[in-house]
């Protein structure tokens, strides 16, 4: 595959980066604002927008904000959003039956988006940690995280997204089976043209460490997710989660974190090519933000590479919540 170019100086390869238009002939790959999802945060309250600190820059929004903020980004190209609800502390409870409320937070959100900004896409976040009283993404029972009446928890929760009218569910939850049944659910209930894009390789990172403030859900969270989220030390395992989910219906497959698992964006893009893409995590986000607000990266060249680093990698988009600054960079 790889030839062997001919000695020096038959062979310079700096002749074809001599200039911008000769760098730009050859470039491998670009990025596009039609490349990004962008993920939000969704409060109750009107006219609210809580900062969240250790995500500078990003903040959780009420609805009639949300909305308007995700019409800027529609604006700029961007062809989706990914919905996650700050959930009131008194709706979380064991069983968590607030997720699968057709008037719950994120229900609500993604009916007022729908309506008032229809040609974006909705993606929906299918996992229990916001409802759930102790934290964890799926239900907890004598301290164990109990799978299928998780999965059972899920589906519910999944048919009432569908019906908000999601155009993407997000099922983060890595609980096994979930694929399958929220599929077979679906297509009973008469959604059969609403896309799955599975959190299929998941690591146990602590990088989502702002995520769950910005959610609310770090206070609430007993243990650690290892016995469901993946070992930060595997790689073949992830080629067979992907495997599994499209098997039971997956559309699309994400690898979570981004940055440090760039090597398993390739293998599963080289493995499967569909649809793929990674998350460029809170903790991702968090780093990077503190070095440019110190002056320690340049923002918009850093910001620009991260996310090309994706694709490069052999991802088709990127989960980021740099997303409306770097579609403001590529819109020039
Ligand atoms: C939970 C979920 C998490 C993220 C997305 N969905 C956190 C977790 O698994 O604990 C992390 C996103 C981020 O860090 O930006 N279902």
């Amino acid at each position: 595959m790889a030839q062997v170019p001919p000695p020096f100086p038959a062979t310079r390869l700096r002749r074809l980066r001599r200039n911008p238009a000769l760098r730009a002939l050859v470039r491998e790959t670009a990025l596009t604002p039609a490349d990004l999802i962008w993920p939000v945060f969704v409060c109750e309250g009107r006219a609210e927008r809580a900062p969240i600190a250790s995500m500078p820059g990003v903040a959780r929004l009420s609805i009639d904000l949300l909305v308007e903020a995700v019409r800027d980004a529609a604006g700029l190209g961007i062809p989706a959003i990914c919905l996650f609800p700050y959930t009131d502390p008194a709706l979380k409870s064991d069983l968590c039956e607030e997720a699968w409320n057709p008037d719950n937070l994120s229900n609500r959100a993604t009916r007022a988006i729908k309506d008032a900004v229809p040609q974006i896409a909705v993606m929906t976040d299918v996992a229990l940690d916001p409802y759930n009283a102790a934290g964890h993404d799926g239900i907890v029972r004598d301290g164990t995280i109990v799978n299928d009446e998780s999965v059972e928890a899920l589906v519910r929760m999944a048919l009432a997204q569908a019906d908000a009218g999601a155009d993407i569910l997000g099922p983060s939850d890595m609980m096994d089976g979930r694929i399958g049944a929220i599929r077979t659910a679906l297509e009973a209930a008469g959604h059969p043209d609403t896309a799955i894009l599975s959190y299929a390789a998941k690591y146990a990172s602590g990088f989502y460490g702002p995520f769950r403030d910005a959610v609310g859900a770090s206070g609430a969270l007993k243990g650690d997710k290892k016995t469901y989220q993946m070992d930060p030390a595997n790689s073949d395992e992830a080629l067979r989660l992907v495997a599994r989910d499209l098997a039971e219906g997956a559309d699309m497959v994400m690898v979570k974190p981004g940055m440090p698992y760039l090597d398993i964006c390739r293998r599963v893009s080289d493995a499967f090519a569909v649809p793929t893409y990674a998350y460029q995590v809170s903790g991702e986000y968090a780093m990077l933000s503190a070095a440019f607000d110190n002056g320690w990266l340049a923002r918009d060249t850093v910001m620009m590479e991260s996310l090309l680093a994706f694709k490069r990698a052999g991802c088709d988009g990127i989960l980021t919540y740099f997303a409306p600054d770097a579609a403001r960079v590529l819109n020039g």
